[in-house]
């Protein structure tokens, strides 16, 4: 037990700072890569409807129980979890909603690297003037090795970013780099808007059509919420953790899961309207932003520009996202070491890129299986038992303290659904996310959700 005695645990330099690097964290590859794959597979405006449910009534309660629990504790997502029960007089075995979360988080960064990788490469590819030649958008990503070679290369940036600590990296890296990313965002979208098929995505995202809708819509949408909002996965109990006292953790999560909501809905803008233009399947599934907007620049005027400039924002949004993966571990093992936080970053950061190199070779069943781990089950599991925890476990009375900003009103939802609401509808969604994966999705088919 080294490193951070109580007294030297850092702090954000204000609330500012903290909602940068939160909403860095929340904005990623899950709105601009996931949320447009999720939608088009699940048949587009009623997906986006039953998803922005979920981010109301299940991610951003959860997103409210983590960051108190971890201002509360001011420790990682483990230990933080831990010494709350005890101090509501509760078994310590509690820390498993730590462990369960620190491990989802980990796991995510293993593949998360290496999709930024490949969007890294197509960056460079873009700017290189690569979409005009033939399947130039892999021009730096050809072969395994390339692959692995980009996953690396981003890990490494995540972790010399994560090794500079607090102040001088996770908080300079997010107040220079969301601003800009919000700027491109913005440019991107009214130049897709205005040249491509507006009217056809818009009615894509927005006109409510519930035929799609089956069980696996539900899945798919939390799943989808709690990776976009960063819950579940220890990141918001660590952010949570360098908060002082005199933030208010209600609004704050507030405009957190809001930010996230509108970027995920302005990526669609974005993204859908080059999609119909040129008339590819919305249902692309995975490598929609991979395969389908290359071959779309390609033929616009500019396109390699826009391109290179489209993967670059997604670089942006990914780097502040991987950094706060690393983060909920290393500020774990660096409170329980005597590894510096510079050795724990690396360390970590290369058993990550180890598990994702991993997953890359055996593409079929690691990459997916990896995925679904995290994704479809150590997040949901982990949102369960954080919202478990903060509605049963931990009294009414210490919640409240801690979110004593919040209004009567807004403490009264946030207590119901943590209690009421989101253990028996995500113990709903795991058990028909399990029963898809290993069971046929036979008994959500029995019960008229197949
Ligand atoms: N929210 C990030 C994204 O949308 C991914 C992420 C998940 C980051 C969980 C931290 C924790 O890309």
């Amino acid at each position: 037990m080294a490193a951070t005695p109580a007294g030297q645990h850092a702090h954000w330099s204000s609330r500012f700072a903290f909602i940068l690097a939160a909403v860095g964290s929340a904005v990623g590859l899950g709105n601009l890569w996931r949320f447009p794959f999720q939608t088009g597979d699940n048949g587009g405006s009623a997906f986006v409807l039953i998803y922005i449910g979920c981010v109301a009534l299940f991610a951003l309660p959860v997103l409210m129980a983590e960051i108190a629990i971890g201002r509360h504790a001011q420790q990682s997502a483990i230990s933080s979890t831990r010494k709350m029960a005890q101090e509501a007089g509760r078994s310590a075995n509690w820390a498993i909603v730590g462990w369960v979360c620190t491990a989802g988080g980990f796991l995510i960064l293993t593949t998360y690297s290496v999709i930024a990788g490949q969007v890294l490469a197509y960056s460079a590819s873009g700017f290189y003037g690569g979409f005009s030649q033939p399947d130039g958008a892999n021009l730096f990503y050809r072969g395994e090795f390339t692959q692995l070679a980009w996953h690396a290369g981003f890990m490494i940036i995540t972790v010399l970013i994560v090794a500079r600590g607090l102040k001088g990296g996770i908080e300079q890296v997010a107040t220079f780099l969301m601003p800009l990313f919000f700027v491109m965002l913005i440019g991107l979208t009214i130049y897709s808007l205005a040249t491509g098929a507006a009217s056809e995505a818009i009615a894509y995202l927005f006109t409510p059509d519930f035929s799609a809708v089956t069980g696996q819509t539900f899945v798919a949408a939390l799943g989808q919420a709690f990776f976009s909002v960063s819950v579940a996965s220890a990141i918001m109990i660590t952010y949570g953790s360098y908060l002082s006292k005199d933030t208010n953790i209600g609004s704050s999560s507030i405009l957190i899961a809001s930010a996230d909501t509108l970027v995920a809905l302005i990526a669609g803008l974005m993204i859908f309207p080059i999609v119909f233009m040129v008339g590819i399947d919305p249902a692309a599934g995975l490598g929609l932003i991979f395969t389908a907007l290359p071959a779309v620049f390609a033929d616009m005027p500019a396109g390699n520009i826009i391109g290179g400039a489209f993967f670059a924002l997604a670089f942006i949004a990914a780097i502040t996202s991987s950094i706060s993966l690393l983060e909920g571990t290393v500020a774990f093992v660096e409170e329980h070491s005597d590894f510096s936080r510079p050795t724990a970053a690396w360390l970590l950061g290369f058993f990550a890129f180890m598990i994702g190199a991993g997953a890359v070779w055996s593409s079929d069943f690691g990459g997916l299986f990896v995925d679904w781990l995290s994704g479809s089950f150590l997040l949901p599991l982990g949102g369960l038992l954080v919202a478990v925890f903060a509605g049963w476990v931990i009294p009414k009375s210490l919640m409240r303290e801690e979110m004593s900003h919040a209004s009567n009103g807004l403490f009264a939802f946030f207590h119901f659904c943590v209690k009421f609401v989101v253990p028996p509808a995500i113990g709903f969604i795991l058990f028909l996310g399990l029963d898809a994966k290993f069971n046929g999705g036979a008994i959500g088919a029995m019960l008229g959700l197949g």
